[in-house]
């Protein structure tokens, strides 16, 4: 069973971002599956290494626009995408230096994109489609 599904429950009424989410959450699964199965390091470096990478950018095309709107959240809203950065860079780190993923760390990943899609995402949604 996947680690997240995507539902209507996590539209943030912005379609690109939407689709980014839905991909977010495919990466997400996908490492919980290779951690499940017992997947070689070299496999969920690889994974994880694309989930830092398609969340930066993620992240990077919500604070363009919505530095481009204006939105009144955008500093909070971007502190907490530094912090989550901050955090995978640091996971990332403990892994290299040998530090098994484990099922704690993928909890913190889907509580943190639920909370955070949910939550503070979904804010932007009327001030980005103005
Ligand atoms: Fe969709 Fe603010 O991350």
């Amino acid at each position: 069973m996947a680690l997240l599904t995507w539902s209507d429950k996590f539209s943030v009424q912005v379609k690109q971002f939407d689709d980014e989410h839905k991909k977010l959450i495919d990466i997400v699964n996908r490492l919980h599956d290779a951690m499940k199965v017992g997947k070689g390091k070299d496999v969920l470096a690889e994974v994880l290494k694309s989930l830092i990478s398609y969340t930066q950018n993620h992240f990077a095309a919500e604070e363009k626009l919505m530095k481009a709107k204006n939105y009144p959240g955008y500093e909070e809203h971007k502190k907490e995408h530094n912090q989550l950065v901050m955090q995978v860079l640091d996971v990332q780190k403990q892994m290299q230096s040998g530090v098994v993923l484990s099922q704690a760390v993928m909890s913190f990943l889907k509580n943190w994109l639920e909370t955070h899609i949910q939550g503070t995402d979904k804010k932007y949604g009327p001030c980005l489609n103005q």
